[in-house]
């Protein structure tokens, strides 16, 4: 049986396929390379020395996933698919609705057709929106997300809901990520932002290689222990453990199940800075800028539901999220080039 691994050439994706590939599974990969390289799977190829089969097409596309799971023996999926920028979702939000939500839409009447009817879907901690007590645990009533991404992530998660509440043959996982960073050990597949990056780490390791002036920090008036945001940072192969751990959960339930996947640990924003300064031995310039519209002073999880029903912890502390991030940022000056 064939694992269908959408958005599988994306950054967190092409980990999954990875593991996968090294556990001895079969894959097969659909992605419309919007936001990715096909170079990240033939990295992934050599390092496993195994091969996922590639389909370059949209979730969107009814024909494409009848094929798909017309030909090949599928019997669960792991949706990466999406477009994430959160600032151009609040630019253009019909393009995030129907990409993210249009596209899951499509994936599970696809998935129904073939009696296909278990997936995990990559959902966000964006879901809870503001929450006042820390750490977030998966009962927490999810909240108002502040931008359309947000809220197509938070769309999704109620579509699913409905879905499984009408037929209980479907088995789902809804997993809330906290902030994926980091890289696969071997430095050879990493995220790799096209232009200015968006998120704290990738910002943070262009600006020690040189190819960013200075970080600017989005606002040091927070109400957190030195001014600036906190979150729960979480090594993307910790993240790709989670997964493996919930398809194997989900094979012997039904319904949709909520994990958070984070550690339970949150750093500032100075304090990522000066970690990264100590793994990559030069300094890190910043400016003070305002805060960033739509962002919470703090977010971390409480990942205890995970562990104890799934048996999964996050191993990696933030050291080795940023080593790994330096040696494939110094590995990849240009990302996949
Ligand atoms: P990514 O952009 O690197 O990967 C997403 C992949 O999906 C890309 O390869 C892209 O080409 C592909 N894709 C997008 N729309 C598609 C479509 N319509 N059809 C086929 N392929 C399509 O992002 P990522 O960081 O690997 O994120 C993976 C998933 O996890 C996304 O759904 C994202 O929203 C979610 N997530 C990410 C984060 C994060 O901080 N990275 C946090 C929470 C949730
Ligand atoms: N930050 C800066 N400067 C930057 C970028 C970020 O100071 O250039 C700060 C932010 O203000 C925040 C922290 O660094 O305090 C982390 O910001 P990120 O953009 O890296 O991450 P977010 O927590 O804002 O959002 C990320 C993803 C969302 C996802 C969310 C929760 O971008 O898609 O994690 O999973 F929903």
């Amino acid at each position: 049986m064939s694992i269908l691994v959408t958005g599988g050439a994306g950054y967190i994706g092409s980990h999954m396929v990875c593991s996968l590939l090294e556990q001895g599974r079969d894959v097969v990969v659909l992605d419309n390379l919007v936001n990715a390289s096909y170079a990240a799977l033939e990295r992934v190829q050599a390092l496993t020395g195994r091969c996922a089969i590639f389909i370059k097409g949209d979730v969107r596309d009814r024909s494409t996933l009848e094929h798909i799971f017309d030909s090949h023996s599928v019997n669960e999926v792991l949706h990466f698919a999406g477009l994430k920028a959160v600032g151009e979702s609040i630019e253009q939000p019909l393009r995030y609705y129907d990409n993210n939500v249009g596209g899951t839409l499509s994936l599970c009447k696809a998935m129904a057709t073939a009696g296909v009817r278990r997936l995990v879907f990559s959902s966000s901690a964006t879901v809870y929106g503001h929450v006042e007590r820390m750490p977030i645990k998966e009962t927490m009533p999810t909240g108002r997300p502040t931008n359309p991404y947000g809220r197509s992530k938070l769309m999704v998660e109620e579509v699913l809901r409905d879905l499984c509440r009408t037929d209980p043959r479907w088995s789902v996982a809804l997993l809330r990520y906290f902030n994926p960073v980091g890289a696969h050990e071997s430095g050879r597949i990493g995220e790799d932002p096209s232009g200015i990056p968006n998120n704290l780490v990738p910002f943070i390791s262009q600006v020690a290689i040189g190819k960013c002036g200075a970080l600017p920090i989005f606002g040091n008036d927070y109400p957190t222990r030195d001014g600036t945001g906190v979150r729960d940072y979480i090594h993307v192969l910790d993240l790709v453990e989670g997964h493996l751990a919930a398809m194997e959960t989900i094979a012997r339930r039904s319904g949709v199940s909520i994990w958070n996947l984070g550690t339970g640990q949150g750093y500032s924003v100075l304090e990522m800075i000066r970690m990264f300064e100590k793994v990559a031995g030069r300094p890190v310039p910043y400016t003070i800028q305002r805060r960033r519209d739509g962002d919470i002073a703090e977010c971390w999880s409480d990942p205890s539901l995970a562990e104890r029903e799934l048996g999964w912890k996050a191993r990696r502390g933030l050291e080795e999220m940023l080593v790994d991030t330096w040696r494939w940022q110094t590995a990849n000056p240009r990302g996949y080039g």
